[in-house]
C-alpha cells in the first residue's frame, strides 16, 4: 500500500484549524493529526520556557504517531520556540508567524499586528519587524483568543469592541491563528484588509512532507533570511483518495464541527473523512 502522507497540526486551541482548512483545500490523500492543548491554553499568557515543554510533549505524540512534518499552527509556540524544536525532532518543524511581510507587499504602509501578549515579547517577533521598512503598531488584546476559542467551541458571543482599539490603519495583521477564525468579522470591524499566514503555512506543511519524493527543502528561519521555499508546492495529489483528519484530544472541536454546520459544510466540501482518537494525551 502506497505511503500516506501525514501530518501533525498543534495549536493551544481551535486557532490551528484555518491551517488545517487551508490544508485540506490544497491536498488530498493526507492523514492530519490535529492536536490541540486547551489543558495549558492560552499560551499567550504562558512563559516561553512553559510552551516549549508543552510544544515538545505534543510533537512527542506526533513522532511517536510517524508523522512527516509537524506544523505549529500557533504564532505564539512558534515565537517561543520554533528553533528548539527544529532542533529536537527529525521531522520538519513548520512555523507559523505574523504575515508582516505580505501585509507591506500589498502596500500596507501603516498595519495594525494583532499578537498574543507572549508573542509581543518574543525576540523571534521583534527581530521579524525590524527586518521590515513599513510601520507597524502592536496590540495584544490579553483575552482576545480565549474569547474566540470560546465561540468556536461553545458557540458564545462576543464583541470585538471589547477587544480590540479603534484607530485608522492601512491594513491589520492577523498574529495569532485563532483571530484568524474570526476574519471577517475583524475586516468588517475596521474596513481594512486584514492579513493572516495560514495559506503560506499550509503550502509549506505540504512542500515539506515530501510527497512528490524530493528531499525536505530548506528552513524558513526568516532570522537568516531565507524564505523561498513555499514556492514548491507538492504536485502528486491523488484526488481519488480523501484525506482524512484524526482529532487527538481535540472533544470539544471535534464535537463542535460534527454538530455545527458552518464548520462541518467547510469540511464536507473538502471531502474529508473526520474522526477522534479519545485517548489521554497530555
Ligand atoms: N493560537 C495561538 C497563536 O497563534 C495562541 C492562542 C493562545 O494564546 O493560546 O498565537
Amino acid at each position: 500500500m502506497a505511503h500516506r502522507a501525514s501530518i501533525g497540526i498543534f495549536d493551544s486551541g481551535a486557532g490551528g484549524l484555518g491551517v488545517l482548512f487551508e490544508c485540506l483545500e490544497m491536498s488530498r490523500g493526507v492523514r492530519y493529526y490535529y492536536l490541540s492543548d486547551e489543558a495549558h491554553a492560552p499560551y499567550g499568557s504562558r512563559t516561553e520556557q512553559e510552551i516549549a515543554s508543552y510544544v515538545r510533549e505534543g510533537l512527542q505524540i506526533f513522532a511517536a504517531l510517524g508523522v512527516d512534518a509537524a506544523v505549529l499552527a500557533c504564532n505564539t509556540a512558534t515565537a517561543a520556540c520554533v528553533e528548539e524544536m527544529r532542533r529536537a525532532f527529525p521531522f520538519p518543524v513548520v512555523g507559523t508567524e505574523p504575515a508582516v511581510r505580505l501585509a507591506g507587499r500589498a502596500g500596507c504602509k501603516h498595519a495594525l499586528v494583532l499578537v498574543t501578549p507572549r508573542t509581543a515579547e518574543c525576540a523571534r517577533f521583534r527581530a521579524l519587524l525590524a527586518r521590515e521598512r513599513e510601520r507597524f503598531t502592536v496590540f495584544s488584546p490579553p483575552r482576545l483568543a480565549s474569547a474566540v476559542e470560546r465561540f468556536v467551541t461553545e458557540g458564545e458571543r462576543f464583541s470585538l469592541s471589547d477587544h480590540l482599539p479603534r484607530g485608522a490603519f492601512g491594513g491589520v495583521v492577523l498574529g495569532c491563528t485563532h483571530y484568524t477564525l474570526v476574519k471577517e468579522k475583524i475586516a468588517r470591524f475596521y474596513g481594512v484588509p486584514v492579513f493572516d499566514g495560514n495559506r503560506g503555512t499550509a503550502r509549506r506543511a505540504l512542500a515539506l512532507a515530501g510527497r512528490d519524493g524530493c528531499p525536505p527543502i530548506g528552513k524558513d528561519n526568516h532570522l537568516e533570511g531565507a524564505n523561498s521555499t513555499n514556492k514548491r508546492l507538492q504536485s502528486p495529489c491523488d484526488f481519488q483518495t480523501e484525506n482524512e483528519v484524526i482529532f487527538l484530544n481535540s472533544s470539544k472541536i471535534y464535537n463542535r464541527l460534527c454538530n455545527e454546520h458552518m464548520f462541518l459544510g467547510r469540511f464536507l466540501s473538502r471531502n474529508v473523512k473526520i474522526s477522534q482518537d479519545g485517548g489521554n494525551f497530555f
